[in-house]
């Protein structure tokens, strides 16, 4: 579904968020600066949109993007991504802590086992080594859910058809926000794959949201 979408993913993206993935990504960007990490793997890169910003906000840090869609990683690596492994996140070719930190946008909620995916990140990061997941969610609010939801299911697939001619990528994308754990399930969720101090922060009312939290000695539950 990603490689049949890639040559408009980008403008897709800016277009239906009105730019404000640029924002969400710049957020994710400066949390991860204030961890001063030195080896950094952005899991489900896809165009490299993060991995650029973590490149930009850490210019000494060395930036794997990772993706198993090789035409996502040749426009990342042609928008200025420095270095890319071809790889499944499920199976990741690193060996155990392998990183400072571990980043995933928008990536997470496509993969086959949460659990399992989350288990392999903690698996490659080094001991107190720092995750960001920056995925979407539904704004709780009693007003704007609604309406989010109504542009989700109805807006999006539309608008996503006429940009990338895919209605099915973007009625996938409603159906998986829908899926997905928001909020306190997903910080539950990230503690029990091999994580602790797990914080989350909404952006844009919620439409957004960023996890963080740190490898736990404990391993997974
Ligand atoms: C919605 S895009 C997000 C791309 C990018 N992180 C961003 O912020 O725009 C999801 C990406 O996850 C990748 N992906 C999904 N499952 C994956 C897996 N198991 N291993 C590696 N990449 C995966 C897809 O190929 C796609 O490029």
């Amino acid at each position: 579904m990603f490689g049949a979408i890639v040559r408009r993913y980008d403008l897709a993206n800016h277009m239906l968020s009105c730019g404000v993935d640029v924002y969400w990504r710049k957020r994710a960007a400066d949390i991860v600066f204030s961890w001063h990490p030195g080896k950094i793997a952005d899991l489900a890169t896809g165009t490299g949109d993060l991995a650029l910003a973590l490149q930009k906000e850490l210019p000494d840090a060395k930036v794997t993007g990772v993706d198993f869609v090789p035409e996502m990683l040749e426009l990342a690596q042609k928008k200025g991504v420095r270095q890319t492994i071809l790889a499944d996140a499920m199976m990741l070719p690193f060996a155990d802590a392998s990183f400072d930190c571990i980043t995933i946008a928008f990536g997470l909620r496509n993969m086959e086992n949460w659990r399992g995916a989350l288990v392999e990140m903690s698996r490659v990061l080094r001991r107190n080594g720092h995750l960001l997941v920056l995925e979407f969610s539904l704004p709780t609010g009693p007003i704007l859910r609604p309406i989010y939801r109504f542009y989700l299911h109805h807006c999006l697939p539309f608008l996503g058809s006429v940009l990338t001619g895919k209605k099915s990528a973007y009625d996938y994308l409603g159906h998986s926000i829908e899926q997905f754990p928001s909020g306190r399930a997903m910080v539950d969720l990230i503690e029990a794959s091999g994580f602790e101090h797990a914080t989350l922060q909404p952006l844009t009312r919620g439409i957004v949201t960023i996890y963080t939290a740190q490898k736990s000695q404990a391993g997974p539950s």
